[in-house]
């Protein structure tokens, strides 16, 4: 029943996707903007409109992910409340060969990975994907479901065998999650460009690529 009711919402939200070189045109967005730069560096076209928000590459997040890429180097990568895609399209050109891209609106993410070798969007909920093992996760959810992601985190460490990346919200208003968070021995929240990321890992080995990665940041 409740997934009914689910679907029902998700069918009255306006879903639609915009082209990125027409919200600068109109004025909506900056060329300067982080998000217009890194979606212009990654080449990435097309953003998700979901009732009156429009989503994207974040810097915070998307510096803590480059960096940890770079010296990870792993082979496969889910990309959970994907959006555009950009994370994914990002895990492509630094070589992830596997990487699975989920959101519940997937148009803009169909568009900008259309022809990826190696790339699958699925259309669903991300909270409620159990099956699949990934070396990397990275998570970018919207802020009103922070908290729920936080409470399914053993579902969630299933899903990866070596780092997940997270978004938890805005630095200054994550105190509540860092402090949840500060009792496990294998994460650590960086502050990025004003966003609190929290990085998990598995084995000793990956806090030392993590702590190289996330120095100086930001
Ligand atoms: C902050 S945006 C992600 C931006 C993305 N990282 C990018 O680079 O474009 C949050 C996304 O979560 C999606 N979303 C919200 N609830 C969801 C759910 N339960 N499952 C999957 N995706 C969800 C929205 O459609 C939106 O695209």
């Amino acid at each position: 029943m409740l997934d009914v009711i689910k679907d029902v919402v998700t069918c009255l939200l306006v879903l639609k996707c915009v082209r990125i070189d027409e919200l600068i045109e109109s004025g909506r967005l900056s060329p300067f903007s982080p998000i217009a730069l890194i979606c212009n560096r990654l080449r990435v076209h097309w953003l998700p409109y979901i009732d009156g928000y429009i989503y994207g590459p974040s810097p915070g997040i998307t510096e803590v992910l480059e960096r940890i890429l770079s010296l990870l180097k792993p082979n496969s990568m889910l990309d959970l409340f994907c959006g555009s895609g950009a994370f994914s399209k990002l895990a492509y050109l630094m070589n992830v060969k596997k990487i699975k891209a989920v959101d519940i609106y997937v148009e803009a993410a169909r568009r900008n990975l259309r022809k990826l070798e190696g790339i699958e969007v699925e259309e669903g909920d991300a909270l409620r994907i159990r099956s699949g093992r990934y070396d990397m996760v990275v998570a970018d959810p919207p802020e009103e479901k922070i908290r729920e992601l936080i409470d399914r985190l053993p579902e969630l460490r299933r899903l990866y065998k070596d780092v997940a990346v997270v978004w938890v919200g805005p630095y200054h208003k994550a105190v509540e999650i860092i402090k949840t968070l500060s009792r496990d021995e294998k994460c650590i929240v960086v502050e990025a460009w004003g966003d609190a990321v929290a990085v998990f890992w598995k084995k000793k080995k990956h806090e030392t690529i993590i702590e190289r990665a996330i120095k100086n940041i930001g």
